[in-house]
């Protein structure tokens, strides 16, 4: 069925109309509904129309968010593109005005849902998932600066302009001031063997600066289309943040984050707790794949793991004494008492990751 949204952006596209009844719905995240065109020739396409509201709430028109995610966006699929890896749309543009707002890339296939998956499909496709996180980083990335992206009317930038030295060592003070503040409360928690260790591993960390890469912020199975022959990364939410940190990400999502967000309202469709094996070996297969075997890089993505650990913790902590919570935090982390238990699971993963760093 077509609804006016899906003509009105038609109608923008230029599409011939034949291709109109080769247009279905194929999903709904928290921001797009998204429609497969196909096509005769040239390919299918994705069609991803702006939700007027999401997370409960009438969302504002912003021209320079707008921009500045879907320029990300184009940026992220280019870098990934000038590799091998034929992971990310080859095609992607965009289309904005108040009334309508879409974009438009290469389909990418259905691929496996999670629970398909074998342990050994799982782990391959971590591993060619971690060589081409690897090769992202290892891109010098377009835009200049650090932190969070944004459009600043000419071209994307990086917040954050300092120099890379102070930047790091910002980054390693950071963790040192999160462990201070944790310490400080009443959690139960062993307190001497965190705090010894994190403070061991910043030390180290300091003599090792990573590298500034572009790299990407939600890595979940939504956004991952998992296929053994061609496994694809889709709807990137990049940023400019340092390399290993952000392969760490990758592996604390899959072994821990998403299986204890799978309560949350925003992702309890997903059942993504009945997944956390299969997760467990895709981040598995994705060490293997970043570090190709070496052993020390192994272990320092490993205390990169223990850092996000810490930062959860942290978040959890702050969330639970806030007087209320906004709409989107009580869709994306649930209700106080899902945030409490959430931070008793993330105290219990703190303790048990330290032991398996010795
Ligand atoms: N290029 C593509 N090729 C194939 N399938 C796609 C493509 N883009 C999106 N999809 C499908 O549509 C679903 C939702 O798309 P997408 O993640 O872009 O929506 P969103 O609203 O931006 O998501 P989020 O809630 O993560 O912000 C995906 O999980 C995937 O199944
Ligand atoms: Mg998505």
């Amino acid at each position: 069925m077509i609804n006016e949204e899906l003509r009105d952006a038609i109608l923008k596209l230029n599409i011939e109309n034949s291709a109109m009844e080769h247009i279905t719905k194929i999903g709904e995240g928290a921001w797009h509904n998204v429609y497969k065109i196909e096509r005769k020739h040239g390919g299918d396409l994705v069609l991803r129309i702006r939700k007027k509201n999401s997370y409960g709430q009438l969302q504002e028109y912003h021209e320079i968010d707008l921009i500045t995610e879907y320029e990300s966006s184009k940026v992220y699929y280019h870098q990934a593109n000038r590799s091998s890896f034929n992971i990310c749309p080859l095609f992607f543009d965009y289309f904005y005005e108040e009334s309508l707002v879409f974009t438009i890339e290469s389909y990418m296939g259905n691929g496996k849902k999670l629970q398909y998956l074998s342990h050994s499909e799982g782990f391959a496709i971590g591993e060619k998932l971690g060589e081409f996180f690897k090769d992202m980083h290892e891109k010098i990335p377009e835009i200049k600066g650090f932190g969070n992206i944004i459009w600043n009317g000419k071209q994307l930038e990086g917040n954050i302009q300092q120099e890379t030295n102070l930047i790091w060592q910002n980054d390693n003070d950071n963790y040192l001031n999160v462990l201070n503040e944790l310490t400080t409360t009443d959690l139960k928690v062993d307190r001497k063997r965190v705090v010894d260790k994190v403070i061991n591993i910043i030390d180290k960390r300091r003599k090792f600066p990573q590298k500034i890469s572009l790299v990407n912020q939600d890595v979940t199975p939504e956004n991952i289309i998992f296929n053994l022959e061609d496994t694809s990364l889709i709807d990137p939410y990049p940023r400019l943040d340092f390399d290993l940190k952000y392969a760490g990400y990758f592996v604390f999502c899959y072994k821990f984050l998403i299986p204890a967000y799978s309560n949350a309202p925003r992702y309890q469709k997903h059942t993504y707790a009945h997944n956390s094996k299969i997760m467990s070996r895709i981040a598995d297969g994705f060490m293997k794949g970043y570090t190709k075997n070496k052993e020390k890089l192994y272990h320092r993505l490993m205390e990169e793991y223990v850092l996000w650990v810490l930062l959860e913790t942290h978040e959890h902590y702050e969330t639970l004494n806030k007087s209320e919570l906004p709409p989107k935090t009580l869709q994306q982390m649930g209700d106080k008492d899902m945030i409490k238990n959430r931070l008793s699971l993330c105290l219990r993963e703190l303790e048990k990751s330290m032991l398996f760093l010795n």
